[in-house]
């Protein structure tokens, strides 16, 4: 079987240790490919580092909405130019997050510095993957109008049924990770009930958010076989199964079909 993690942070100091250890792990439970995502220019920097060191990761590169603070021309140039590289598949993650921020004047600025993301990825035409943290309407809303035209995911879905049926219907893919295993998951098996098999993705967000029976730990790639599962679980579907079509959409939407480790 094989799976790919659409969405990690190998960058993070939590794998400075073991990150040899953590790629074998993950290609031993089937997990060959995996993409790493940048949220500033460091961090975007070092995951297209690791996509030209191991064969198998690819990487997107943008600036998250909680990283915006520096945001200004020179760092659209940046990532322009390290979305140039081969292995840089998306522009992400980018988006916009409430939860911290509860100042509106910041939403806004949020908001334009997704809008111009948008825009590096439609003339890149590079997928897009976003973070969306109680930002829900005006997500929606942007993606509406700027992101036409547009593909990508709603990365760790933690939307409503309604709102995951509107993206589902504008061409966009959900993307599932450890909260879906956890006892107070609340709607989430619900939306991967009722999700058409062409809008699922798999993911980590390792180091982050352990899927169980791993949860509280740190979360490796490896662990998004326990993602699938669950999925598998939830739908009456067989592992082989999910792990084909999840396979697939990664492929597609991120264009790493074939052979291209
Ligand atoms: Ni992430």
């Amino acid at each position: 079987m094989n799976f790919v993690d659409t969405h990690c942070h190998l960058d993070d100091e939590k794998f400075s240790d073991d990150l040899i250890e953590v790629i074998e792990r993950a290609k031993i439970a089937g997990v060959q490919r995996i993409i790493n995502f940048g949220g500033d220019l460091k961090t975007s920097a070092a995951a297209v580092e690791l996509a030209n060191r191991f064969s198998g990761n690819y990487a997107g590169v943008g600036i998250h909405p909680e990283e915006i603070a520096d945001f200004d021309k020179n760092s659209a140039e940046k990532i322009i130019e390290l979305a140039k590289n081969k292995k840089v598949v998306a522009i992400g993650e980018i988006g916009l997050d409430y939860h911290w921020e509860k100042d509106s004047e910041i939403h806004l600025l949020q908001q334009k510095i997704f809008i111009e993301q948008l825009e590096i990825a439609k003339s890149l035409n590079l997928p897009v993957c976003i973070h969306e943290r109680e930002a829900h309407g005006d997500a929606l809303k942007i993606l509406k109008t700027e992101g036409k035209n547009l593909r990508g995911v709603m990365h760790c879905y933690s939307g409503s049924l309604e709102m995951a049926k509107e993206l589902w219907k504008m061409g966009w893919l959900t993307g599932f990770d450890g909260p879906l295993t956890f006892k107070n998951s609340a709607k989430l098996p619900e939306i991967v009930k009722a999700a058409p098999r062409e809008m699922i993705l798999i993911e980590t967000d390792a180091p982050y958010l352990a899927p169980v029976p791993n949860r509280g730990k740190r979360n490796e790639p490896a662990f998004v076989v326990d993602v699938a599962k669950k999925i598998a679980e939830i739908r009456g579907e067989t592992l082989e199964d999910v792990a084909r079509y999840t396979t697939e959409n990664a492929e597609k939407l991120y264009n790493i079909g074939g052979i291209k480790f």
